[in-house]
């Protein structure tokens, strides 16, 4: 018997935005703040990309007629409440004159209450009781909320979680992908008839017993002819299919289409707008970039790369007037009056960090880490965790443990850390002994080449 004979399926094919979703619903519900333990995002330890925001919020604020009125800020997908206390604590040290802070209210939105428990309990927002607020609610139905009544909008890494569709063209054809998840019981410790049922109902209560299962479920894809004529904005989308080439998996971002038409009506009419942020295909370009990826799984959630080019469209639709996009890493560099890439992006411009044990791998982060914070001093402290990984050999364990407790606790925050041109040149010789080449990682500091990169659009 073969391997493939033994996967069983946890249900029928379905469109892969129905699976996407029931999964990510299940993801969130049962994990609460370890998703962090699966993935980082450029909000989830680091403070750069909040601060540019906060700093654009101060400024647009100031210039607004009615300058003491109550205003209200939205965050939807919170994660673990990072991006909501850099962003208030950065917000109150640039308010010297308290013009905006103190009328400022905060409120966090997510689906999901063990995230919502995980952020209220987020150490940087300790100094901000009664500035913010959580409320436990879907992005996609966002109807408890009075029209024209919120004054911005901020979103990082939802859209990506949210329902999409994938789309195929064949020439005149149309094909839309399914998804069937499948799992090998023999893999697992568990009865499999014991997690089918909770699985398929969504029933976190018992799904709590099993917080690392849905990683283990395998996908399997099939293609169907589709008509689209009753898919939402049907026209614009026709005309995004006619510039795209043939066989190239194109997502169909639809939850993110439904939160710019919420955004649309919850945002006051001389309101800041909605800034959402995500990862994904730039423009038309990107998007006939063949074999580039489209979806990423992490620890059980699924995600798919998000397709900027077709919300600009959608966004006018909506009725936003003032449609930008730009590179994240632009953006927080211009904040930051210089250029930016992600300690990570540097790390693997190391010509051996392909060849390299994971153990290796970790030391040489760890080091760079401790080479960066000679320069690198940030206001807020933490002690950033770094364990070895299962199998790493008790020599390189030993230096792990002992480069992690010399961590700087306000040294660079993360392993997806923003750092800037200026502090890599800073310390550029101690870079060269480590083996970095300077011709290897000057290059990233220019614009992404890659199809698929970190955006943000502005939408008022
Ligand atoms: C990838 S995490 C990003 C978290 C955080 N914004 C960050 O960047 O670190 C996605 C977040 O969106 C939330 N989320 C996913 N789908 C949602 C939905 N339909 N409605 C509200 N929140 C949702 C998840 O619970 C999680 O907090």
């Amino acid at each position: 018997m073969n391997s493939q004979t033994r996967l069983l399926p946890l249900g029928d094919f379905k469109p892969a935005d129905e699976w996407q979703t029931h999964v990510n619903e299940i993801f969130y519900g049962i994990q609460g703040p370890s998703i962090h333990n699966h993935f980082q995002t450029y909000v989830s330890q680091d403070h750069r990309l909040a601060h540019a925001l906060a700093e654009d919020y101060f400024k647009q604020s100031c210039k607004l007629a009615e300058k003491n009125q109550p205003r209200f800020i939205m965050e939807w997908g919170v994660g673990n409440g990072n991006l909501a206390g850099c962003f208030l604590s950065h917000l109150k040290s640039i308010d010297t004159q308290g013009q905006v802070y103190p009328n400022t209210s905060y409120i966090l939105c997510d689906f999901s209450m063990e995230i919502l428990k995980g952020a209220r309990n987020n150490l940087k927002l300790e100094d901000h009781i009664g500035k913010f607020f959580t409320i436990q609610v879907d992005a996609n139905h966002m109807d408890c909320f009075r029209e024209n009544t919120i004054h911005k909008i901020i979103s990082n890494e939802i859209w990506d979680d949210l329902s999409t569709k994938v789309l195929l063209k064949q020439d005149n054809c149309l094909y839309e992908e399914y998804l069937q998840p499948l799992i090998d019981p023999n893999a697992l410790e568990i009865n499999i008839d014991s997690f089918i049922k909770p699985f398929n109902e969504k029933n976190l209560h018992r799904l709590k017993a099993y917080p690392d299962i849905l990683q283990f479920i395998l996908w399997e894809r099939t293609y169907q002819r589709v008509d689209i004529n009753d898919w939402p904005h049907a026209a614009i989308l026709q005309n995004h299919i006619d510039l795209l080439d043939n066989e190239i998996p194109t997502p169909i971002n639809i939850g993110a289409l439904a939160t710019l038409k919420r955004a649309r009506s919850l945002l006051k009419l001389d309101g800041l707008g909605y800034t959402g942020m995500d990862y994904g295909m730039y423009s038309m370009r990107e998007l006939n970039f063949s074999g580039r990826p489209y979806f990423n799984l992490y620890g059980g959630q699924y995600t798919f790369m998000v397709n900027f080019e077709l919300l600009c469209d959608w966004a006018k639709a909506e009725g936003f007037s003032s449609i930008e996009k730009d590179y994240q890493h632009h953006y927080v560099g211009k904040h930051l009056k210089d250029k930016v890439i992600s300690l990570v992006e540097l790390l693997q411009s190391h010509h051996k960090v392909q060849t390299m044990d994971s153990w290796d791998r970790d030391i040489l982060m760890l080091k760079t880490l401790d080479t960066l914070n000679k320069v690198y001093k940030s206001n807020y402290h933490y002690k950033m965790k770094y364990s070895s990984i299962e199998g790493t050999p008790d020599n390189q364990r030993q230096q792990i443990k002992e480069l992690t407790d010399k961590l700087s606790t306000n040294g660079v925050p993360d392993t997806v850390a923003y750092i800037s041109e200026k502090e890599v040149m800073q310390v550029c010789v101690d870079l060269a002994k480590l083996g970095y080449r300077e011709q290897e990682y000057s290059s990233l500091f220019q614009a992404p080449t890659e199809p698929i990169s970190f955006v943000i659009m502005n939408l008022r």
